[in-house]
Formats: structure tokens, C-alpha cells, sequence
């Protein structure tokens, strides 16, 4: 049994996602821009495995839920009335020595994160979203702003959804896509930058139902992170106190992950009370709703429902859990880097992504690259693997077969199938399948391996031995 020994640090993370292609600095030929990355051929397989997970067990696996794809660019009027406006800032600080800028709420001992001088100036409040100029006009009626969060999309059609889906209390809407928030220091990583992925639900409950659902929610949520590879002892969940709640929320619970940098959110499971439907709602005079909304609303939407009777209306609550996909990225990967100490004392770093997160999910190795029988046997197996639609699967004729083991360790495949010589020896036809994380190997007749490849990703969902 190979010893693990692992104590990871961000920069394990870093130079493997770069050297292996899962996560660039982005336009790091003109010296990059802080807070944004690009996901690279790997990155991008990962982060789409986990996005569709999230999809199929939020919108496929239940029958409570609908989808949606809203736009990036937000009409100003949503950011004024969903509160996004006046609070939505951080505050900020400026070193008198060094010049830098930081956030004033994450300050140690109230010194600068820089040069450690306490010749800071006083907070000023920082509003974090993007604006950008709208059409062909810059002046300052002709403004968007890049949506700092996907919910208020999801707000904003409530009505088109329920008018077309004919749905009853309780549902939810679930969107994932990009947000923007121009953050004061992004740092660690992928952890906290200005241009990133969430995949949110808005779950639309009756009022005085919304507790006990906020709890189910919490739970639910908390089992799907388990089910991606997270292990259970780097999981905790917080209480956000009421001081630090966001000022649409009643109540919030981080779902906290164990990154490299430590415990730090990787969801928030919010209960959002009526704040926001009723906020983009026209008021009336019946609804008697938590948003303070004005009479002179800027829309005429209704954002209600009518109760079981078909005679009130009320402004339905919401239960909302708010997960970054980046953060994702960085759970899985940090969580899967193993660096093992082999019985001859060679190192291997491998990532034990579940199966269904890898970038690969197979490759086929030809033992001899200039031998045209193996060479065209594996690429056979390789094109019959691709064909069944459960992922990429990569013909690897890098030549040397522990390296190319090596190789697809460090990116998480969880299976290698090499054709040698015995391949054409015997009875029929054969390979070797070798598994990632045992390094076990066995061999197969080949007209086994596509139902071994999908037997293998039926049960690596529920993480089940392979062989
Ligand atoms: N709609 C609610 C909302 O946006 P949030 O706690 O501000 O709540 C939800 O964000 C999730 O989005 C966070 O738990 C985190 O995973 C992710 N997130 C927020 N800001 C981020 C940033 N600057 N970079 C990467 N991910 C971020």
C-alpha cells in the first residue's frame, strides 16, 4: 500500500492546474488581470462534470424544480430595487506606507495584509458591482450593471415561469451561470475573484413552511457536496450571526469547506423571506409583506400567488442555495491531491476525483507506438469508448506506458486500458485495464469493455468498487 503523504498547500494546486491544463491566469501575456482566470482543457471537462451534476440532481432528479439561463447584464432598476445599490459594498482600506488596498473587515490586528504598518486609512464603502455603458450612448442614463448574483434573474421571471408551467407552491427555479463582483482583494486562487460561476436554486415556499425547508435544504445541499468526493470531516456548517447576515436574508447557513487557506464558504443556504419578490413588486395595499416597497414602484409586476382557496394573494418565501462552481473546482481538486510515497520510494501525485468529475474518463495506452496493429486496435477501443457518450476518453501514445500511468494519475483518470502484445495472444482478444487509485490491474477480453466502461460509470456515481 502506497504511504500518503499530503500536507497540501494552494501552490500544489496552482502549479498542477497550470502544468496539466486545468486552470490559467487569464491574459497572462500581457501580465494577467487579478481575480480572473480561464479553465483549460482539463479545467473546463471538470467544472462542466460538476455544473451537470449540480443540474441533474437539482432540475432532473427531483420534480419540484425548473431551469432557467437568464441574461449577464442587469437593467439598473433590478439592482436598485433588489437592495444591490445601497448595500451591496465592502470596505475598504488604503496603507498610508505601501500604498495597497485592502478590505478593512479582514484586516489581522488591524494591520496592513502587505507591510504590516497600522498607518491605515479609515474604511470607505466600496460598491462591488460592475457597471457598464448600454448601447451607443455613454452618459449616465444609458447604464447596466454585470449581474453581481444569478438570483435576481430568477426573481425577475418568477411570473414567466409559473404563467408557463402551470406550478404550485411548493417549487423552485434553478440557473447557473456567471456573476460579477469587482472584489476589493481577490485572492486564493480560484477561491475569490471578480468574475465567477454560481449554480443557485430560488425554492418558493409558503410562508411559515420556509424554516423547516431552510433546514431540509441545508441538509440536502450539505450530502450533494459528500456525494462530489468532499470528505466529511472538511465539512462544517456556520450559522451566519445576525449582524453578518445579508440584508435580504432572515437566516443563512454557510456550508464551509476546508480549502488549503482553511475553512472558508463554499455555499450559503439562505432563507431570503419575501425580501425580493416583494421588492420588485408593485405595491398593494393586501400584501403585507417584509420588503419595504414604495408606493411609486418602478414596475407593475405582481410577484405573487394565490392561496390554496383561490381568494388571497401572498408574496411566497424563498429558500435559496447558493453554491460557487469555481469554489467547486477548487473543493474537488484540493480534496482529490493525494502525493503518495510508493514502496520503492518513488513519488506519485494522484487525484482521486470521483469518476464522474474527471476530465478523462479513460485513456487507452498502446504499449508500442511505431507497432500499427496495437497502435490501431487502441485507437479503436478508444473511438468505441468515446462513442458511448460519457465523457472524453484520450488515446495516450505518449510511448511509454508508466508515464503515460503517471500522467493520467495526476489528472484523475480513473482508468488506464493498455494494448500490448498479449493483446492478439490466446483465445481472444485482450487488455489491461488498470484502476487509479489501487494501481490494480487486470485483464479483460475486449468485447467486455464497453459494458465495463458503463457498468464502471453507472457505479462510480454512488462510489462503488470497481472491479
Ligand atoms: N445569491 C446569493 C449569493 O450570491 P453569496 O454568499 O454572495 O450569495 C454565493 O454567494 C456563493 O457564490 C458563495 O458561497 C461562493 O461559493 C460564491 N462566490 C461569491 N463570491 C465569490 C467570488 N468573489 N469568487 C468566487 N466565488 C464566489
Amino acid at each position: 500500500m502506497p504511504e500518503k503523504n499530503c500536507k497540501l498547500s494552494m501552490n500544489d494546486i496552482v502549479s498542477l492546474c497550470k502544468r496539466r491544463g486545468f486552470i490559467f491566469q487569464s491574459a497572462d501575456i500581457y501580465g494577467g488581470l487579478q481575480g480572473l482566470y480561464d479553465y483549460g482543457p482539463l479545467g473546463v471537462e471538470l467544472k462542466n462534470n460538476l455544473r451537470d451534476a449540480w443540474w441533474k440532481s437539482m432540475v432532473y432528479e427531483r420534480d419540484d424544480v425548473e431551469g432557467l439561463d437568464s441574461s449577464l447584464i442587469g437593467h439598473p432598476l433590478i439592482f436598485k430595487h433588489s437592495g444591490h445599490e445601497d448595500t451591496f459594498s465592502d470596505p475598504m482600506v488604503d496603507c498610508r506606507d505601501c500604498k495597497c488596498r485592502m478590505r478593512g473587515d479582514h484586516l489581522l490586528d488591524g494591520k496592513c495584509d502587505n507591510c504590516g504598518s497600522k498607518n491605515l486609512t479609515e474604511p470607505r464603502q466600496f460598491n462591488l458591482m460592475f457597471k457598464a455603458n448600454f448601447g451607443p450612448l455613454e452618459d449616465d442614463a444609458s447604464f447596466v450593471y454585470l449581474r453581481p448574483e444569478t438570483a435576481q434573474g430568477i426573481f425577475i421571471n418568477f411570473k414567466n415561469v409559473l404563467d408557463s408551467t402551470s406550478r404550485k407552491l411548493p417549487f423552485g427555479i434553478a440557473q447557473t451561470g456567471k456573476s460579477f463582483r469587482n472584489e476589493v482583494t481577490p485572492r486564493n486562487f480560484i477561491f475569490r475573484v471578480r468574475e465567477f460561476e454560481q449554480m443557485e436554486l430560488e425554492f418558493f415556499v409558503e410562508p411559515g413552511t420556509d424554516e423547516e425547508w431552510h433546514e431540509k435544504w441545508v441538509q440536502y445541499r450539505l450530502e450533494w457536496w459528500k456525494e462530489q468526493g468532499l470528505a466529511a470531516d472538511k465539512l462544517k456548517l456556520f450559522h451566519q450571526p445576525h449582524e453578518e447576515l445579508a440584508h435580504y436574508a432572515k437566516a443563512t447557513v454557510d456550508i464551509l469547506y476546508e480549502f488549503p487557506h482553511g475553512f472558508e464558504e463554499l455555499e450559503g443556504v439562505a432563507n431570503r423571506t419575501d425580501f425580493d419578490l416583494g421588492s420588485h413588486s408593485k405595491n398593494q395595499d393586501e400584501l403585507n409583506i417584509f420588503a419595504k416597497v414604495s408606493a411609486n414602484h418602478d414596475s407593475n409586476a405582481k410577484l405573487v400567488v394565490q392561496n390554496l382557496e383561490g381568494k388571497n394573494f401572498f408574496v411566497p418565501y424563498v429558500i435559496e442555495p447558493s453554491a460557487g462552481l469555481d469554489r467547486g473546482v477548487l473543493a474537488v481538486l484540493s480534496d482529490g491531491f493525494n502525493r503518495e510515497i510508493l514502496e520503492n520510494g518513488s513519488e506519485r501525485i494522484v487525484l482521486k476525483l470521483k469518476p464522474h468529475l474527471a476530465p478523462f474518463k479513460a485513456a487507452v495506452v498502446p504499449l508500442a507506438k511505431n507497432n500499427e496493429r496495437i497502435v490501431e486496435k487502441s485507437k479503436e477501443i478508444a473511438k468505441k469508448l468515446s462513442r458511448l457518450r460519457l465523457g472524453r476518453v484520450k488515446y495516450e501514445d505518449i510511448g511509454n506506458v508508466g508515464k503515460a500511468y503517471r500522467r493520467h494519475d495526476e489528472v484523475g483518470t480513473p482508468l488506464c486500458i493498455t494494448v500490448d502484445f498479449d493483446t492478439f495472444e490466446g483465445a481472444e482478444e485482450s487488455v489491461t485495464l488498470r484502476e487509479r487509485d489501487s494501481m490494480e490491474q487486470k485483464r479483460i477480453p475486449i468485447r467486455e469493455v464497453e459494458k465495463f466502461f458503463q457498468e464502471f460509470y453507472a457505479a462510480g456515481r454512488v462510489g462503488n468498487s470497481i472491479w
